[in-house]
């Protein structure tokens, strides 16, 4: 998969979302229709308390997570992208959808303050590379440079 070409094409859809739900529904959604074998993607939004469900893909999740607890808890409080790569085997992972083996989160910082994270899950045990995490937090910088300036 050309990680660049597929850059060029979300910038230009996620440009022309007018609101932030818009944003976010559509930048999971193209996501999903785009990547092999994921079986969760989308986000949780920090309310200034915890991480609640926001747009996804997938299958009904757990609707709130605090800040430490599982992988999205755990990349909101780092500041730091997390990569499980087999989901069986980690401690502070929480089993939101059974058929999750690995996932990747991205935290979603805006000015320094924790906007939300992106969350993406694979049904596969080892299916992100560095490459494909590169993209996603590429990705997750286009949506952000969105948010700034949006209003709505
Ligand atoms: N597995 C996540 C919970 C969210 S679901 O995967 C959608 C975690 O450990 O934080």
């Amino acid at each position: 998969m050309n990680y660049n070409e597929l850059l060029i094409t979300a910038e230009s859809l996620l440009e022309g979302q007018p609101t932030k739900i818009s944003l976010l529904a559509n930048a999971s959604a193209f996501l999903n229709e785009t990547l092999e074998k994921m079986n969760w993607i989308g986000f949780y939004l920090y309310d200034g308390k915890v991480l609640n469900v926001g747009p996804f893909q997938g299958k009904v999740a757990c609707a709130t997570i605090e800040l430490g607890k599982g992988v999205c808890g755990e990349a909101a409080l780092l500041k730091k992208t997390m990569y499980v790569k087999d989901v069986l085997n980690y401690h502070n992972h929480i089993a939101c959808d059974g058929e999750s083996r690995s996932e990747v989160v991205v935290p979603m910082y805006i000015n320094n303050q924790l906007y939300g994270v992106f969350d993406i899950d694979s049904p596969i045990v080892n299916r992100f590379d560095q490459d494909l995490i590169l993209f996603l937090e590429d990705f997750t910088n286009l949506i952000i440079k969105q948010l700034t300036f949006m209003t709505l």
